[in-house]
């Protein structure tokens, strides 16, 4: 048993804060923080994960250390892992630079860690604790455990509306509804993901950069899903310079020969079928943690039927658009009853100027 203490939820605290550093580099791996405290209680070195490939947050903190580490403590809000990946174990690290008491936030829902890092730690006589700042820690890598428990990355979907609920006109046209500060804001929201996916239509209609404006380097995968490939053979998204590009298309019903239209630098994936819960689950195996949907109102009701959306983002600008055939942010769910309707929870509201934002989780 260890007793806790205050200063025990604020170093785990500290550790949480490094770890959030490395959002949106760190797929497909998730975000980890490290603190190490001196026999005496001395912050003595920290570190975090700051990008896939790179060292892992223990590692970093031990390579740090400014000081001797033996009987210390050390806090990291995620389980530390025990098996050979593109580094060492951590679980070794803590061991040999003979670390007491370890504070872990929660378990690594990863198979290959699951519980062993922390078996193979108290096996080795070290004190340890799990579960300081549990929620803080599962909201912050809530994506990397929705695509180790499921299979399919984590997914936002965001769409903008005038405030008669339309996301576009008749024709299509659908810029802009919101004002500059709201566009600007969805720049930055694009920089903590893996992945953006629009539909075939929206690449049309609208022929989009999907970028964060530079904000993230190397910028997120811009993804097309297309049931079709009669896709334009000039668009925004073929300039690979700016951002990687890839089209998945379902085999069943695409015409491959418009494969030909597509340049070459264009990453290209076939699907069985158009369930967007394919494409999920592609993007997932491509490391892919999470995926800002922000396609139009076809796939967009696809998506949210076959599961891939877990959060809602909705911009609603002081506008009305009108008319019964502009578009609604979603086409029909089939519900025939208010109880079958979906209740959204966790709602948060603020305000972009004049804009308002609302997020929700489903
Ligand atoms: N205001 C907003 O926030 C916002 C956001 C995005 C888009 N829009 C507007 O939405 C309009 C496009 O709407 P849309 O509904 O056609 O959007 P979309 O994002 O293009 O999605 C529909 C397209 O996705 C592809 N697709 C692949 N699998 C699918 C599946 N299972 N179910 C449905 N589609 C699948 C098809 O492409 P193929 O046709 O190539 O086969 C289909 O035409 C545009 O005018 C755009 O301006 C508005």
């Amino acid at each position: 048993m260890i007793d806790i203490r205050i200063s025990d939820v604020k170093w785990m605290k500290r550790a949480i804060c490094l770890a959030s550093l490395g959002k949106g580099r760190t797929s497909p791996n998730p975000m980890v923080g490290a603190v190490i405290l001196d026999k005496n209680g001395n912050l003595i070195s920290e570190g975090f994960h700051s990008k896939a490939g790179m060292p892992h947050a223990e590692a970093m903190s031990f390579n740090n250390l400014k000081k001797d580490a033996t009987d210390g403590t050390i806090y990291v809000n995620l389980e530390p892992c025990c098996h050979q990946g593109k580094t060492p174990p951590c679980v070794d690290k803590i061991i040999s630079f003979g670390i007491k008491k370890v504070f872990v936030s929660i378990k690594d829902p990863d198979k290959r860690v699951s519980g062993k890092g922390i078996k193979l730690l108290k096996d080795a006589g070290i004190k340890v604790h799990v579960g300081l700042c549990e929620k803080e820690s599962q909201e912050l890598n809530k994506s990397f455990i929705h695509r180790n428990i499921t299979d399919n990355a984590f997914g936002v979907m965001k769409w903008a509306m005038s405030m008669d609920g339309r996301v576009g006109l008749k024709n299509g046209q659908s810029k802009w509804i919101t004002n500059k500060d709201s566009r600007s804001l969805v720049h930055s929201f694009r920089a903590c993901f893996d992945a953006i996916v629009i539909g075939g239509n929206t690449l049309r209609k609208d022929d989009p950069l999907l970028t964060s404006r530079g904000i993230r380097q190397p910028e997120p995968l811009r993804v097309v899903f297309t049931k079709t490939l009669d896709l334009p053979e000039k668009s925004n998204l073929w300039d690979c310079k700016l951002a990687r590009t890839l089209v998945v298309y379902d085999a069943s019903t695409a015409d491959k020969r418009f494969l030909e239209r597509i340049p070459k630098g264009v990453d290209i994936e076939e699907l069985s079928s158009d369930n967007p819960i394919l494409l999920s689950n592609l993007l997932a195996k491509k490391g892919c943690n999470n995926v800002f949907w922000e396609c139009g109102p076809k796939l967009a009701t696809s998506a949210i039927k076959a599961g891939c959306i877990q959060e809602l983002m909705t911009f609603i600008a002081p506008k009305i658009l009108g008319g019964v055939s502009s578009m609604n942010p979603f086409s029909d769910f089939e519900f025939t009853d208010m109880d079958e309707v979906f209740n959204l929870n966790e709602t948060e509201f603020s305000f972009i100027g004049d804009d308002i934002f609302v997020k929700s989780t489903f």
